[in-house]
């Protein structure tokens, strides 16, 4: 039987189900304070039909719309950090009265100059993903990322030549590792997914992602897996796996969409050889904001080339400097930067993830993640994972205390802490999950729906509190309670989304 967190399980129902236990679990965690970081928005806000905030006069439509929302939904789309409006507004100023000189000056008071926000940024980026400063770089999206990895990663030979994924991989890296196939003209049975053993849970132990693994080992080139799975909410062993792959002669990447800004990695130390993640989910940066890509040091090496050879790598062809590095798909940003702009087609590649650059990156974008790395440079991961862990084993346990018998639901993500990040994952029974979203959404309840049972509730240790959890469950339970007795039938009927699940989905 599942078990909430020991802390939790220990104290009496009465006690940990009041709002004054909440409060407090609140007050005696130093980090609650990051809340104040962040613009909660409203239930107004929601309701509200015009673009922007819900104006705070008398011509409220309803009693509730100044309270906060329950945003549950940072795995999705992260809430917007205070001071990105100022950050943002800085980047427009020195746009509008600088123009292109914001690319190379360094303005009092200003943020760095456009051409060396990448590197500003690379220490902040590697504290959050575990890596040196030289292994990440703030560029593109996350799926376009994916595919200039597997350009370089995914070398295919006669021996070798198949990606492992996951059955239930996020569409697009599916789509990803099967284009990337095609695009060697090799047969689709060459992409071999691993699907959980039972059809009631979608739980992969290591054990079985291993042995998988390893029947495929002496044909497989790639195995690309989430750090943490979007749908079920586990968070795989990373090093672990690695190291089975990497012990068996199979290169190994990973999406750190939904594990970035939640659990502390440590992509270094655990010999990762490259991962990519998006920055709009736990990380805050705002929607399709630019994305984050790893790639260990032992790969991004740019070394003079001997004499007679620059096997399986790049040379710089008509330089007198014969340079060999691991092949990729090239741009100029990636090229060195003392040499960029003497535009002599000399492909110079900086060593480590910033080699692999293509585009001058959007400012904009890269403002904005600024903004996000500076509150999270506020706290550390372990501190944020520590306040997490609290978080979401109070939230599981308040799930598993339903007051009318046995719940009507139960929580698809694992029950141990250490696989699972912020999300769990509550599979309704069929039938319940229209009705139960549109109760709460109407109460200013924000989670995801995945069609055709789950609902993702993800409490970001950065924002959300204990007492959002306890009015999420006062909500929720009774939610459940209306949809079992079918009084909220009527309700339905009416129906209208505040977040519709295509929108819900990233
Ligand atoms: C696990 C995972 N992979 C890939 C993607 C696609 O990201 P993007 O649209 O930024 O390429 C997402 C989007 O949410 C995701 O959750």
């Amino acid at each position: 039987m599942r078990k909430p967190h020991k802390s939790y399980l220990e104290i009496a129902e009465t006690e940990l189900c009041s709002e004054e236990f909440a409060k407090k679990e609140d007050e005696q965690d130093e980090l609650s304070k990051l809340r104040t970081e962040f613009v909660i928005l409203t239930k107004g806000d929601i309701r509200n039909k015009k673009y922007g905030f819900q104006e705070k006069d008398n011509t409220m439509s309803r009693e509730d719309d100044g309270e906060e929302s329950i945003y549950f939904c940072g795995n999705s789309l992260g809430l917007q950090p205070r001071r990105t409006k100022e950050y943002v507004n800085r980047y427009l100023d020195t746009w509008a009265s600088k123009g292109v000189f914001g690319h190379f000056t360094d303005y009092e008071g200003g943020l760095p100059p456009w051409l060396h926000i990448d590197d500003a940024i690379k220490e902040q980026t590697a504290k959050i993903v575990g890596a040196l400063p030289t292994e990440v770089v703030m560029m593109e999206t996350l799926t376009a990322n994916l595919h200039l990895l597997m350009a370089s990663f995914y070398r295919p030979t006669k021996d070798r030549w198949k990606i492992i994924i996951e059955g239930k991989a996020f569409p697009s890296d599916h789509y990803a590792a099967l284009s990337q196939i095609a695009h060697h003209n090799l047969d689709p049975s060459a992409l071999i997914t691993i699907d959980p053993p039972s059809a009631s849970s979608p739980y992969l132990s290591s054990e079985h992602i291993l042995s998988i693994i390893s029947h495929h080992a002496p044909t497989t080139a790639l195995v690309l897996l989430p750090g943490i799975q979007f749908y079920s909410g586990q968070f795989f062993d990373v090093e672990l796996i690695t190291r089975h792959c990497q012990s068996l002669g199979i290169t190994v990447g990973w999406d750190l969409a939904h594990a970035a800004g939640n659990v502390p990695l440590k992509l270094h130390n655990w010999n990762v050889d490259f991962a990519a993640w998006c920055n709009y989910k736990y990380m805050n940066g705002g929607p399709g904001v630019i994305g984050g890509l790893f790639v260990h040091e032992r790969h991004g090496k740019v070394e003079q080339a001997s004499a007679n050879h620059v096997d399986g790598a790049n040379g710089a062809a008509g330089n007198d400097r014969q340079l060999t590095y691991r092949p990729r798909l090239s741009g100029w940003w990636g090229s060195d930067k003392s040499s960029r702009f003497r535009m002599d087609n000399q492909f110079v590649p900086i060593a480590g993830a910033s080699g692999f650059q293509l585009s001058n990156p959007s400012a904009l974008d890269m403002t904005s993640i600024m903004a996000s790395l500076d509150v999270f440079a506020l706290t550390n991961m372990d501190a944020l994972r520590q306040r997490s862990l609290r978080l979401t084993a109070y939230l599981e346990a308040r799930l598993l205390k339903y007051a009318d018998g046995k719940p009507p639901y139960k929580i698809i993500t694992p029950a141990n802490p250490v696989e699972r990040g912020a999300q769990l994952s509550v599979l309704l029974n069929p039938g319940l999950l229209d009705q139960v979203q549109h109760y709460i959404e109407e109460r200013g309840v924000v989670v995801d729906e995945r069609k055709p049972d789950v609902l993702r509730v993800a409490p970001a240790p950065l924002y959300n509190s204990f007492h959002d959890i306890h009015r999420f469950i006062t909500v929720f339970h009774e939610a459940c309670r209306r949809a079992v007795k079918g009084a909220g039938a009527e309700e339905a009927g009416t129906h209208s989304s505040a977040v519709p699940a295509e929108i819900a989905t990233v």
